[in-house]
């Protein structure tokens, strides 16, 4: 072999070993421009032929062709690998398994307001009521009117209404209480009606550890014939022992609701301390979970129905509470802080 093909056949096995070590497109170009580009070894020997004698040139020219043909091939195989390697890797990095499943507070759920008002219905489910919902933005008739609290009636002051600027002075509100959901239900459905009414309620309270301007209530109410306050009494012991276990006692102290009359509010041992007093029931070991009593024959007149032949009691009751009170919380802010570490508890 001359030394001229000597010089080429070194060359071109200098050139397919760099062109095969390539892994990135980066790295090809560079060895492609450096193998085969216009200043290349490779280029200079195709130049040198021009001088060359041309009984020399003609075979000097085939051996050029060749080793460019060979370092060429060879170019665009390693391209080929390096794009099938490239999109593999680009394809791991950003692989998204969107059935993988991650454990902790990742995942989307109900925060614990949420679940208990899940769990309440069920309890009131199991009783055989049926659960009913109604508006957050109220007329002043639903919430207090119908419910024999007439404009100036004292008990008013104590609910700190929001109004809204919606139709004629102070006639649309944030309701304040779910009671104005038995309206509702009253004047849709005839007796005998078993329903619990599950919702939020809105007052202008500044927040505090027992006081938040937004929570939420259960309502009761059964309409039937003959029903009695022995009823009303059974029932919440039933719900108490059911939800908060057979170790929590109810008990009933004569109070004054203007749509109840008898009335009663429904205390259960503080669960905080099991009744032996602490100070999230000021001593007492007492906590108050909310009011019921027997429907008032005006409430029923104002909903057309015959308080002759029907009669009923109605409760209604703090959700955020029965929560604080299941699961121990002696500061009631916890629930709307949206702090990861207690959320994610439940
Ligand atoms: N609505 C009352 C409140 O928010 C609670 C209440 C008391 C509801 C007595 C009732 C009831 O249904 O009979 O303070």
């Amino acid at each position: 072999m001359s030394d001229e093909g000597a010089a080429l056949a070194a060359l071109v096995a200098a050139g397919l070993a760099r062109l095969e070590a390539v892994s990135t497109l980066e790295e090809l170009a560079a060895a492609e421009a450096a193998v085969l580009g216009k200043r290349s070894e490779l280029a200079s020997h195709q130049q040198a032929l021009g001088r060359l004698p041309p009984e020399q040139r003609r075979e000097a020219g085939r051996q050029v062709n060749q080793a460019r043909q060979a370092l060429q091939a060879t170019a665009d195989k390693a391209r080929d690998r390096v794009r099938v390697a490239e999109r593999a890797r680009r394809l791991q990095a950003e692989r998204l398994d969107l059935t993988e499943v991650t454990p902790g507070p990742h995942r989307g759920r109900l925060n614990l307001v949420g679940q208990t008002r899940d769990e309440l219905e069920d309890v009131f489910v199991g009783m055989g009521y049926s659960v009913a919902e109604g508006p957050e933005v109220e007329t002043d008739w639903h919430n207090f009117e119908a419910l024999n609290m007439p404009v100036a009636h004292p008990a008013r002051s104590g609910h700190d209404t929001l109004y809204l600027d919606w139709g004629p002075p102070e006639s649309t509100l944030l309701r304040t209480q779910t009671s104005p959901v038995q309206i509702r239900v009253m004047q849709g459905t005839p007796p005998p009606i078993y329903s619990v009414m599950p919702g939020k309620v809105y007052r202008k309270d500044t927040p505090d550890a027992r006081h938040t301007p937004s929570f939420s209530q259960i309502e009761g109410l059964v309409v039937d014939r003959g029903i009695t306050f022995g009823d009303l009494a059974g029932t919440i012991r039933s719900f108490t022992a059911a939800y908060f276990g057979p170790s929590i006692q109810s008990r009933l102290r004569p109070a004054y609701f203007p749509f109840t009359e008898p009335s009663a509010e429904f205390e259960i041992t503080c669960t905080i301390c099991q009744g032996g007093g602490c100070r999230t029931c000021s001593g007492t070991g007492w906590i108050e979970l909310g009011g019921c009593g027997m429907v008032h024959p005006k409430v029923l007149a104002n909903v057309g129905i015959d308080a002759e032949e029907w009669s009923g009691f109605a409760f209604g009751f703090g959700i955020d509470r029965c929560a604080q009170m299941r699961h121990g919380l002696s500061d009631m802010r916890v629930l709307l802080d949206n702090d990861i570490r207690f959320i994610s508890q439940f």
